[in-house]
């Protein structure tokens, strides 16, 4: 239903706004005149000779064969000149395992579970086709270029800090060979045709020395780990003989070729090892490359990488070459906010980026180059960066330059003993509802050293104290923790939100605003998520009246036994599911188009 007051919004895609939807809700919902369709499900098969998806019996070698879990970043890349076959690619983050599989009895069972777990981590990259531009997508089993990457897969660590004493192992001693990549949250996709993946929550997956160097900076403890993975595979427990060094090896950035599903996916030292939430690059008018990145922790930091390489353009496999090198080699920057608060919150602050790495040589006392590459939130510390309310998506307007930086949460800011109060860039003590900053280079530059800003958005339930939509007074939807973005055609930004059911009683969802014009600021909402769901993506094809999400942890409060959630293939009301059928949720990465 409408929101009261709303009128349907035109432009390249119009749509009437929906009505928030209560956190009890185990529904999509999307506008009228709109429907949704699952793509591809957790566990769907992937190749000819993939396994049927049977959670009650955990197996890794079939969810190797099969579609993972918790699709957090998306990009549908569409290949073909009619607009017929796309790759959809995709982050898997992380497990819900009490909703996954049955609790185990005995040893070998629960290591079957945790093998399987490892297993629906990671990546997947799968063909997709439709007949034409205004049908459903829908996927291609066995396609030549359907890929699952996991947290065993072979990764390449390239850059500067490859090959360290930081980063070898006993199994290992080159330094450069990592298996797997986890905690995948966010991501962007580059100008060169590749996707890059932010190792996020890494230390949730170790035991580790508390006392070692950066340990309680990136939250890794000695205590049994959230995964329990050690149980089977040692080198997760970092505090055994010839292991100290994995988690050096996680929290980066990852570069997949999901055009070649032979190639080695990469880790690149040169842009930093934090809580990577994800990179987005752009190419400025000089080609200068530039990614922006995000540490997604409260108090924690924004980052710049300036590649030290040129963009080349162009087809040609000597320009495609040259260009899967760029993030190998660059400067790393971390960003410091000046300004003031004022009392509308038309904040404009101007900021500088502190260079941490510059031309190969550390710009950070006390720290070698490998050091500030691997120990990256140490470096930022020493040099006086800003803290911020949990960076997620940090993504540049392709068409502006523009950069919105989205801020989802901080409930500690200004309450915590010890910790910040709230600056001009972070406004609010006790931020539960987050907020999305502006932010403009000097002169456009990919590699300017200073920047202005304001404040975008400063979300909460209309009328709250503090709530600010870029000047905009008309009504507007309630909105709280953004994180991921997208924008459209027409430069519009989408927002997809991660919390609101904590915050504001209402499903999380996914927005519209205007950036410029006289519009700018007004925000309504496209669609809400299913019950204890996260929305991920997005991906916004508004040309073909299409957007997508990635239905994130639907139902993640319920249990084996009983579960929160049917989606997506909900039973109609009175109707049973047959015996022995398993039910509940699988996340899954929804399309929804225009009724034709
Ligand atoms: Fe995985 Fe910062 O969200
Ligand atoms: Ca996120
Ligand atoms: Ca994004
Ligand atoms: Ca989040």
């Amino acid at each position: 239903r409408p929101a009261p007051g709303e009128r349907a919004v035109r432009g390249g895609f119009s749509f009437t706004p929906i009505a928030a939807v209560s956190d009890d809700v185990d529904a999509m919902t999307v506008p009228r005149g709109f429907s949704w369709h699952p793509i591809i499900r957790w566990g769907d098969p992937l190749f000819h000779d993939s396994p049927r998806f049977d959670p009650t019996q955990p197996d890794a070698d079939a969810a190797e064969r099969q579609f993972g879990y918790n699709n957090d970043y998306t990009d549908v890349i569409v290949t073909d000149r009619r607009g017929r076959k796309a790759l959809l690619c995709c982050n898997h983050e992380y497990t819900n395992r009490q909703i996954m599989f049955p609790p185990t009895t005995t040893p070998e069972a629960e290591a079957d579970v945790l093998r399987a777990l490892m297993a629906a981590h990671g990546f997947s990259v799968v063909e997709l086709e439709r007949r034409g531009t205004r049908r459903p997508w829908r996927y291609v089993q066995g396609a030549r270029l359907n890929r699952r990457i996991t947290a065993t897969t072979p990764f390449l660590l390239d850059g500067p800090a490859a090959g360290s004493a930081l980063v070898q192992t006993a199994a290992d001693p080159t330094g450069t060979r990592v298996h797997g990549t986890l905690g995948n949250c966010s991501g962007g996709t580059t100008p060169w045709g590749t996707v890059l993946s932010g190792e996020e929550n890494f230390n949730g997956y170790f035991v580790a020395d508390p006392a070692a160097p950066g340990s309680a900076r990136y939250g890794l403890t000695d205590k049994p780990s959230s995964y329990g993975w050690e149980q089977v595979d040692d080198r997760f427990d970092a505090t055994k003989a010839g292991y100290a060094n994995e988690p050096h090896r996680f929290g980066w950035i990852v570069e997949i070729d999901p055009t070649d599903p032979r190639s080695t996916p990469r880790k690149h030292t040169a842009m930093g090892r934090f809580k990577h939430e994800g990179a987005n690059v752009r190419v400025d008018d000089e080609g200068t490359v530039v990614a922006y990145m995000g540490d997604d922790e409260r108090f924690d930091y924004l980052y710049k990488f300036v590649a030290s390489k040129k963009f080349r353009s162009g087809k040609s496999a000597a320009a495609r070459r040259h260009n899967l090198g760029l993030l190998s080699e660059g400067d790393l920057y971390v960003a410091r906010f000046t300004g003031e608060q004022r009392p509308d919150n038309a904040n404009l602050g101007t900021g500088r980026w502190l260079p941490l790495v510059r031309d190969g040589r550390s710009q950070v006392e006390g720290m070698s180059v490998e050091e500030v590459l691997v120990l990256t939130r140490l470096a930022a510390d020493k040099v006086g960066a800003t803290p911020m309310d949990r960076c997620e998506d940090v993504e540049p307007s392709l068409k502006t330059g523009k950069v919105y930086v989205v801020c989802t949460n901080n409930t500690d800011r200004g309450v915590k003993a010890g910790k910040p109060g709230p600056d001009a860039a972070n406004p609010r003590a006790a931020n539960k509802n987050g907020h999305i900053i502006e932010l403009t280079e000097a002169g456009g530059r990919g590699d300017a050293e200073t920047f202005e800003w304001d404040l975008f958005m400063v979300c909460g339930d209309e009328g709250q104290a503090g709530t600010y939509f870029a000047g905009w007074e008309g009504p507007v939807a309630p909105i709280s923790c953004p994180d991921n973005i997208a924008f459209d055609s027409r430069d519009n930004l989408w927002i997809s939100t991660d919390g609101q059911p904590g915050s504001i009683a209402k499903n999380d969802g996914l927005f519209r605003v205007p950036l410029a014009g006289r519009e700018r600021g007004h925000l309504v909402q496209f669609l809400a998520v299913p019950v204890e769901a996260e929305t991920c993506g997005p991906v916004i094809h508004d040309q073909d009246g299409s957007v997508f999400v990635a239905v994130q942890h639907p139902g993640e409060d319920g249990t084996w036994a009983e579960q929160n959630s049917f989606f997506p293939d909900y039973v109609s009301a009175g109707e049973r599911p047959r015996r022995g059928e398993w039910r509940g949720p699988r996340p899954s990465v929804v399309q929804v188009v225009a009724d034709r």
